[in-house]
């Protein structure tokens, strides 16, 4: 398959032209959970959790109401932001402390948001399939991630650390 062809890399593309010259957090993150809500199949919640006050306080999302605010180390989400690690949860029933937001979820990735070596976030993706994210996946997001953090300027978001 030839780069032109990769679904992944046209993602990142996209990306890229959405954050090119916009600097705010928000908008950017607002875009970015569109671009993937309604560029990865089989998916059902797609957004941001920011740190705000020592605590992963829900951001810009596609997908049905989600619970606001998660403590670090609660949940997929405090969980990997606790780690700084991507997590790749196949079954999250299996999964302890995992937070209900949508009953109709089955499995997860949480990735971390890294911005000058500091915390800003995590990017969650759900989706009723088991089994449904890879390493692919993370490469992907990690990817995604990466050019959000350096697209923003963190210090117009009241993150914490800005
Ligand atoms: N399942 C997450 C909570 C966020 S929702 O999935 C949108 C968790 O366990 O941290």
């Amino acid at each position: 398959m030839t780069a032109a062809l990769d679904p992944d890399a046209d993602l990142l593309r996209q990306a890229q032209g959405l954050f090119a010259g916009e600097r705010d957090p928000w908008a950017n993150a607002a875009n970015a959970a569109a671009l993937l809500f309604g560029g990865l199949p089989d998916l059902n919640w797609a957004g941001f959790y920011f740190l705000r006050g020592g605590q992963l306080v829900v951001g810009p999302f596609q997908g049905r109401v989600a619970c606001v605010r998660i403590a670090l180390g609660a949940g997929v989400c405090g969980t990997a932001a606790v780690r700084r690690a991507t997590l790749i949860v196949p079954d999250v029933h299996a999964f302890p402390g995992h937070i209900t937001c949508d009953a109709a979820s089955n499995s997860e990735i949480v990735v971390p948001i890294e911005a000058d070596g500091r915390l800003v976030g995590v990017l969650d993706l759900d989706s009723p399939s088991f089994g449904r994210f890879g390493p692919q996946d993370a490469a992907l997001l990690e990817g995604f991630a990466g050019r959000l953090a350096a697209a923003c300027d963190w210090r117009l978001a009241g993150i914490d650390g800005f």
